[in-house]
């Protein structure tokens, strides 16, 4: 069965479960099943690199704070925390639940680098950068953990942009130059636990610097600095460059969003086979379309659910 015949089905049954499909062309989702893989012998740790610990000290008090214009995001679709109880927000809790709990090692058996959770899709547009946020977001929410949002898509960085924020600089300052260490660069901000670290100063060998030594042993010390804090990376497309498939070799966890009504299953299966060694896959099924009758017609949801990667 096909991915999004597994998802249309498992909304089928949701609906005779009784639960509430959205009846608004607005973003809905639920939970199809979630798919977490974790044989991965094959995972490959990076060894840490002492010479880069001076660059990890995050986040002072020194980190620079932006105020984030939480009635803006929300108006942009975008989850906000203390949200009253919106579809949004209750999706999120969902696919959270799977991702924080290997990352804090609760999962089936433990995974290195758990807490380091890359948002990738197979092709560009497909929501990445808007899941990246949501997710990230949500996981702030938690009590027990602080977040980290990387935006790692250094060729066409949009995570700034879709929070209103102004260009900073980030990952590829820290990348090139020695003299920055993640601190100086890290954005701190009005949700308390959430900080952002920007992609940076454009660089005319930003994808290589991504892939480079320097980026793997920052991501190193990055997982192992503060046992609860969560990394959320979002990335470039896996089929479309390499540095992303790189850089999902280490990785704890990679959430591949997959949008039900554009991607065909044959790039799905690509994308998924250019990061076999990583240890845990979930598929993120992004707009989901939902007929839906309630007696006055038929209406559509779009939504998100985790399905199997076959
Ligand atoms: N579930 C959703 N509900 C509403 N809007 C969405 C949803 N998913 C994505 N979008 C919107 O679709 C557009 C593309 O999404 P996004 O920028 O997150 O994709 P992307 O995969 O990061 O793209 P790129 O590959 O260009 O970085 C954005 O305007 C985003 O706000
Ligand atoms: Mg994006």
């Amino acid at each position: 069965m096909s991915l999004i015949e597994q998802a249309a089905k498992r909304l089928e049954q949701l609906r005779q479960a009784g639960v509430e499909l959205p009846d608004e062309p607005e973003v809905a989702a639920k939970l199809i099943q979630p798919a977490v893989e974790v044989p991965a012998s094959s995972h490959t740790m990076v060894p840490a690199a002492p010479s880069s610990e001076a660059k990890i000290k995050t986040p002072s008090p020194s980190s620079p704070e932006v105020k984030l214009d939480l009635e803006a995001i929300s108006a942009s679709g975008l989850l906000v925390p203390h949200a009253t109880r919106s579809q949004l927000a209750d999706e999120f809790r969902v696919i959270k639940r799977p991702l924080i709990a290997n990352a804090m090692g609760r999962g089936a058996s433990p995974i290195p680098n758990g807490n380091l959770v890359m948002v990738t899709s197979a092709l560009p547009g497909e929501g990445k950068s808007f899941s990246a946020i949501n997710l990230a977001i949500s996981i702030a929410m938690e009590l027990d953990n602080t977040v980290m949002l990387v935006d790692a898509d250094v060729a066409r960085p949009s995570v700034l942009n879709m929070l209103g924020l102004p260009p900073s600089k980030g990952l590829l300052d820290v990348l090139q130059d020695n003299s920055v260490d993640i601190s100086g660069v890290l954005l701190r901000t009005n949700v308390e636990k959430l900080s952002i670290l920007p992609s940076g100063t454009a660089h005319p060998r930003a994808t290589e610097l991504l892939a480079s030594d320097t980026m793997i042993r920052l991501l190193d010390d990055m997982a192992n600095r503060y046992s609860d804090r969560i990394i959320v990376f979002d990335s470039p497309p896996l089929l479309l460059t390499t540095e992303s498939r790189v850089l999902a070799t280490h990785m704890g966890q990679v959430v591949i969003v997959v949008n039900a009504e554009n991607t065909v299953q044959s790039a799905v299966k690509q994308a998924i086979s250019t990061i076999e060694a990583c240890p845990v896959k979930l598929m993120l099924l992004n707009q989901v379309r939902t007929a839906k009758t309630d007696g006055y017609g038929y209406g559509y949801g779009y939504g998100y659910g985790y399905g199997h990667e076959k």
